[in-house]
C-alpha cells in the first residue's frame, strides 16, 4: 500500500460552483483548449470552465476566420476535451450557421454536440434575437452560454474584429442584451471586447456569472485564447491578450535541435537504441550468411 498521502480529489465544476463563486466574488477561471493534453493541463491546474471555442479554426487549422469549422470538426475537439478535463465545466462552442437557420435545427444541433462529446453545455453568440432560440434549448436540458460585443461569426457585420459597445446606442443595447440573454434562461454570459465600465454595469446587474475576454477587470471571471495566452499561435494577437509563455519559441528550438542532431548523427545515441544478445546477433548473422 503506498504511504504517499493521496491528492486531494477535485470536485467537478457545476453551474452552482459558478454561482457560488460569483455570490462570494471569487473570481471564475476560464480558458479554450481544442486537444486532449491541453484538457489534461487545464485540469491539472483547477481551471473552471473550458471552451472547446470555434477559435480552433484559426488556432489549429489556420483558417482566416471561425466561419469555416463544423459541427464534425467541433464534435471531434470536444470529445478529447472532455476526456483530458472530466471536472471542469466544459463548454461546446455552436459553429456558424449550426443555430441561425432556425430553432429546430439549434435545438438538434446542440443535442448532437452535447450526446456526442458529453460537455457540460454550450455557447452560441447574438443578442435579443436569440432569445427563442436559447429557450429552446434551455428547455431541451442544455445549459447555454450567451455571448455579446464582438462576436467573431458576425465580425464582417460589425466592421471588422473591433471593440463594441463605445457610444451610447451600442453600450445601452449590450446592456439590454445581456438582460434578455440571462431572463431567456443562460446560466452565463461571455462579453467580448467591450470598455470596462460597460462590463462593470452588466456584471453588477446580472445574477449569472459574467465572463470577460478583452473586458476589463469587473467581471466575474476571465477567459483567454490558450494558445494566446501560451505563445503558441503566430497570427495577430488581440490588445487584451496577456502572453504568459512563448512556447512556440521552445518548440521551434527543440526542432531546431533536433534536425541538427540527425543530420550530424549526433541522435540517436547508444541510450535510445534497443539491445540485442551478442549470442543472438550470431545466430542471426549466421542465418542470414552473414
Ligand atoms: O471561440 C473562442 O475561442 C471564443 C473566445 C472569445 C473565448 O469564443
Amino acid at each position: 500500500m503506498s504511504t504517499q498521502p493521496q491528492e486531494a480529489k477535485r470536485k467537478k465544476v457545476t453551474i452552482h460552483t459558478l454561482n457560488e463563486k460569483k455570490a462570494k466574488g471569487e473570481k471564475i477561471t476560464y480558458l479554450t483548449a481544442y486537444d486532449y493534453q491541453t484538457a489534461v493541463i487545464e485540469d491539472r491546474v483547477g481551471v473552471d470552465l473550458i471552451l472547446v471555442g470555434d477559435s480552433l479554426g484559426m488556432c489549429v487549422y489556420g483558417f482566416d476566420s471561425t466561419l469555416p469549422v463544423t459541427l464534425d470538426i467541433m464534435i471531434n475537439h470536444a470529445k478529447a476535451v472532455r476526456k483530458g478535463a472530466p471536472n471542469c465545466f466544459v463548454i461546446g462552442d455552436m459553429p456558424y450557421m449550426t443555430y441561425q437557420v432556425s430553432i429546430e435545427k439549434a435545438v438538434e444541433n446542440a443535442g448532437r454536440l452535447v450526446q456526442g462529446t458529453g460537455v457540460d453545455g454550450i455557447k452560441l453568440e447574438g443578442g435579443s434575437e436569440m432569445c427563442d432560440t436559447i429557450r429552446a434549448i434551455t428547455r431541451a436540458g442544455i445549459p447555454v452560454m450567451g455571448h455579446l460585443g464582438l462576436t467573431p461569426q458576425s465580425a464582417s457585420m460589425l466592421g471588422g474584429f473591433k471593440a463594441q459597445g463605445r457610444d451610447v446606442d451600442a453600450a445601452v443595447k449590450l446592456v439590454n442584451d445581456a438582460k434578455a440573454l440571462e431572463d431567456a434562461g443562460c446560466f452565463a454570459i461571455l462579453l467580448e471586447a467591450i470598455p470596462a465600465e460597460i462590463a462593470q454595469i452588466i456584471t453588477e446587474r446580472a445574477k449569472v456569472p459574467i465572463l470577460g475576454i478583452g473586458a476589463g477587470k469587473y467581471c466575474d471571471g476571465q477567459v483567454l485564447i490558450v494558445n494566446d495566452l501560451c505563445g503558441f499561435y503566430d497570427g495577430h494577437i488581440a490588445k487584451f491578450v496577456k502572453q504568459y509563455a512563448n512556447v512556440g519559441k521552445i518548440i521551434e528550438e527543440a526542432l531546431t535541435r533536433y534536425k541538427e542532431e540527425v543530420e550530424q548523427s549526433l541522435f540517436p545515441e547508444a541510450k535510445h537504441c534497443y539491445k540485442i544478445d551478442e549470442a543472438e546477433l550470431a545466430k542471426v548473422k549466421k542465418a542470414l550468411g552473414l
